[in-house]
């Protein structure tokens, strides 16, 4: 008997159309589109409240759209909770650190991987050879991901003592170790000085090579995203107004006038 794959392969990665939310009268995210190539590093960038991270909390599945579609290797994941796309390969970090700040770096990344790889209760109270087992590859998996993102220095530390940079790293630490086919970073930079930064840079194209991850990145840092990325999409007031390789997006009136006219006056 032959059994039906839950994913088709051959389906575009993520499709999105149409995808619309509103709070109340406000429309924070209208009418987007994407069609994300696999192995890209997408970026979307947009000035303060232009629905960036409403588009990443929607593709997490942590917020309901109004209207619109996403699907995911060919799926239809509109209305899916935010486990199930977690379970389908879309792993995420978050603007506003979420970390366990009393637990060591490792235990942050151990419950991350836990999720992938589920511990029964039964077992774990009776501590069976199986348990043990999966306590040990949990463990080995999570120490592998925290040097991957140069952090093995630092495992034992609570979260809340590292570095700010740390910190950020940590995060993409706990999404990576969920073993996710699509990783969306929103504002990894956030806080980093230039040289953090560039560092940064190197380890996401490193991620994406290693890993076979697609990345889409969301930032305020314009250089950050013209260097990372293969196409970029910019958000003005929940619209897009612009879709395309970096040096068309630079040269785009509209982008000047709704981005760095912002970026002038802050
Ligand atoms: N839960 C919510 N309830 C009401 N309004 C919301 C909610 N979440 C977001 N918004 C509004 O939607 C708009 C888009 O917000 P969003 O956080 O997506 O912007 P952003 O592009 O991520 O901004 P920033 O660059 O400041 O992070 C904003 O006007 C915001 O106030
Ligand atoms: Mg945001």
């Amino acid at each position: 008997m032959t059994v039906a794959p839950v994913v088709d392969v051959g389906s575009p990665m993520l499709e999105i159309d149409g995808l619309t939310k509103r709070y109340s009268g406000l429309v924070a995210l209208s009418n987007y589109a994407l069609d994300l190539r696999p192995g890209s590093i997408h970026g979307v960038i947009g000035p303060n409240g232009a629905g960036k991270t409403t588009l990443f909390n929607l593709l997490s599945g942590m917020v309901r759209p109004t209207s619109g579609t996403i699907r995911l290797f060919g799926v239809d994941m509109t209305n899916s909770p935010a486990h199930d796309v977690a379970r389908a390969g879309v792993a995420r970090t978050f603007q506003n650190i979420r970390l366990f700040g009393d637990m060591s770096a490792l235990d942050n990344v151990k419950v991350a991987v836990q999720q992938r790889l589920p511990i029964g209760l039964a077992q774990s109270l009776l501590s069976t050879p199986a348990f043990r087992r999966r306590e040990h590859e949990i463990t080995e998996r999570a120490r592998e991901t925290l040097e991957r993102l140069g952090l093995a220095a630092v495992a034992s530390r609570p979260a809340s003592s590292l570095p700010y940079g740390d910190q950020r790293r940590l995060e993409i630490a706990r999404a990576v170790a969920t073993e996710p086919k699509i990783l969306l970073l929103d504002e990894p930079n956030a806080g980093m000085n230039p040289t953090e930064t560039a560092d940064l840079l190197d380890l996401i194209r490193r991620l994406r090579d290693d890993l076979d991850l697609t990345i889409i990145l969301v930032a305020h840092d314009i250089p950050l995203v013209m260097n990372l990325c293969d196409r970029i999409q910019v958000l003005n007031y929940g619209e897009l107004i612009a879709d395309g390789d970096p040096a068309m997006v630079r040269n785009n009136p509209d982008v000047i006038t709704a981005y760095l006219g912002q970026a002038s006056h802050a």
